[in-house]
């Protein structure tokens, strides 16, 4: 190291030299946790010079929050990470007060385009302010623009916060100019995205307002992401302070809206929203192309509730969800597991349609690293609610109660082994559609992540259930048919 190190030279000396003492075997099997310290939302998610590049909201020096640095992982195919080292530190006028979160654009000459949230510290009787700044580099290294902030508060109309002004999500346009979306609290609209446009990156132009909560879903409208699928445009959202209404939970949200755009105007047309993920633990996600057309969403696998009161077990805290390949079907937008998991399937193991009343263990069904499929067909019987216990020891259990009747489903880790008084539980839609009910269940150490109905709707959450509690269990009200499928992970 030279003598007067910067200071990211500093936490990538301070990353060399703790991550050789890190115990590999306690990371989950192929979700990313942060090399060291603490991880948030994901940022930068592309695909750059052959190979998936993420970085992360990322605090090294501890498991908490902090200073905002930017952290990176490789990989090639979604689930086997490489650790590279620390992209951002908070170094500079525009950024002293953290790097907070952005995206990646990979640029025509080669290089790769990062945009971020630079936060400038308060000054006297000031708070700190947001703007949006970028930097350019080969993959590992990149280097801030001296012209940063490069969007200022200035650049917005009036009426557009200088506090709440984050999250820039930028991506280049077939002609090759570049496009944003980034987050702002309005006076009136709360929440807001708004759409901005580039030839170069480095000189941006406010066009218009795409969206706003008015309230309505949630205040602060964080991460957006926008994005054409299927014959839709999709906005992703994340709002703070969000109230129970229609399928949406109190707190922290993940909002997708789908619809039309009509860039020429700057208008887009709400057709229908809904939640991306109505799990415990889900916040902030992001997408990217796949080279194969994919899009791929991957989230922050907590929130800023759940984060407080989860254990800190190991040297580092908090992972990112299970990447989902995103599509829409009947309006709806869609998330499935990426299909780069069957490459960790190993012992497969198939019971068809057996009946199940009394709890029933399967042969062959357990454990904590699984990609398990359960099918109901409940057309015949007469059973009204069926249960499925996980993780499960004679104390500890995580419950999916299917109450069939009533097309619903409570996911429950009440019995998960926490201490604290936090959400536990959760209600989602669950129907039986053409005789069935699907459940797809995917866990990996410390976390499950349900896909009901192949991803009509998701639910994620993260188990802080002793990690030798593996059992998988069956029950129901009446006899009823189902068939499991469970591929374990290795
Ligand atoms: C979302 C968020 C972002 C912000 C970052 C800070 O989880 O609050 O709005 O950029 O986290 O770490």
């Amino acid at each position: 190291m030279s003598l007067n190190p910067s200071p990211l030279e500093r936490v990538r000396e301070y990353e060399r030299e703790r991550a050789s003492k890190l115990p590999a075997d306690e990371r989950p099997l192929f979700h990313l946790t942060p090399l060291v310290g603490w991880m948030n939302d994901p940022n930068g998610f592309c695909y750059y010079k052959g190979q998936y590049h993420l970085f992360y909201q990322y605090h090294p020096f501890s498991r908490q929050w902090g200073p905002m640095h930017w952290g990176h992982a490789v990989s090639d195919d979604l689930l086997h990470w490489t650790y590279m080292p620390c992209a951002l530190a908070p170094d500079t006028e525009a950024d002293a007060g953290g790097c907070f979160s952005g995206s990646a654009v990979p640029l025509k000459d080669g290089r790769l385009m990062l945009c971020y949230t630079g936060v400038q510290p308060a000054g006297t009787f000031r708070r700190e302010t947001q703007a949006q700044c970028v930097a350019f580099g080969d993959g590992t290294d990149f280097e801030k623009s001296l012209l940063n902030p490069v969007i200022r508060h200035a650049h917005l109309p009036v009426g557009y916060s200088a506090f709440d002004f984050r999250d820039p999500k930028a991506w280049m346009a077939e002609d090759g100019t570049f496009r944003m979306v980034v987050g702002n609290r309005h006076e009136e609209r709360q929440g807001t995205i708004l759409y901005l446009s580039s030839k170069d990156g480095l000189d941006w132009n406010f066009v218009g307002e795409i969206d706003a909560s008015c309230s309505e879903y949630g205040r602060m409208w964080e991460c957006p992401d926008f994005f054409a699928i299927d014959g839709k445009q999709v906005l992703i959202v994340s709002p703070q302070e969000m109230h129970a209404r229609e399928e949406f939970h109190a707190g922290y949200g993940t909002v997708a809206i789908l619809g039309q755009f009509d860039e020429k105007e700057c208008v887009f047309t709400r057709e229908s929203i809904q939640p991306v993920d109505h799990g415990l633990t889900f916040y902030a996600p992001q997408t990217t192309l796949a080279p194969d057309g994919r899009r791929i969403m991957i989230g922050w696998m907590d929130n800023w509730e759940t984060c407080k009161e989860a254990p800190r077990r190991h040297p580092w805290y908090a992972q990112m969800s299970m990447p989902r390949e995103v599509f829409i079907r009947n309006g709806r937008l869609m998330l499935v597991p990426v299909r780069e998991i069957q490459g960790l399937w190993k012992d497969t193991v198939n019971h068809e349609k057996v009946t199940v009343k009394e709890e029933t263990s399967l042969e062959g069904v357990h454990g904590r690293m699984l990609d398990m499929t359960v099918t109901l067909y409940p057309s015949q019987s007469g059973c009204r609610r069926f249960t499925l216990h996980v993780a499960k020891d004679r104390e500890h259990y995580i419950q999916i109660l299917c109450n069939l009747a009533r097309g619903e489903l409570v996911f429950d880790r009440s019995h998960g082994g926490s201490h604290r008084e936090i959400a536990h539980t959760r209600h989602v839609r669950a129907e039986v559609q053409d005789g069935k009910l699907t459940l797809r269940i995917l866990m990996d150490r410390e976390s499950v992540e349900l896909f009901i109905n192949n991803g009509e709707r998701v639910v994620t959450s993260l188990i802080p259930t002793p990690i030798e509690s593996d059992g998988v269990t069956f029950a129901a009200d009446a006899p009823i048919e189902m068939s499991v499928e469970a591929h374990h992970l290795g």
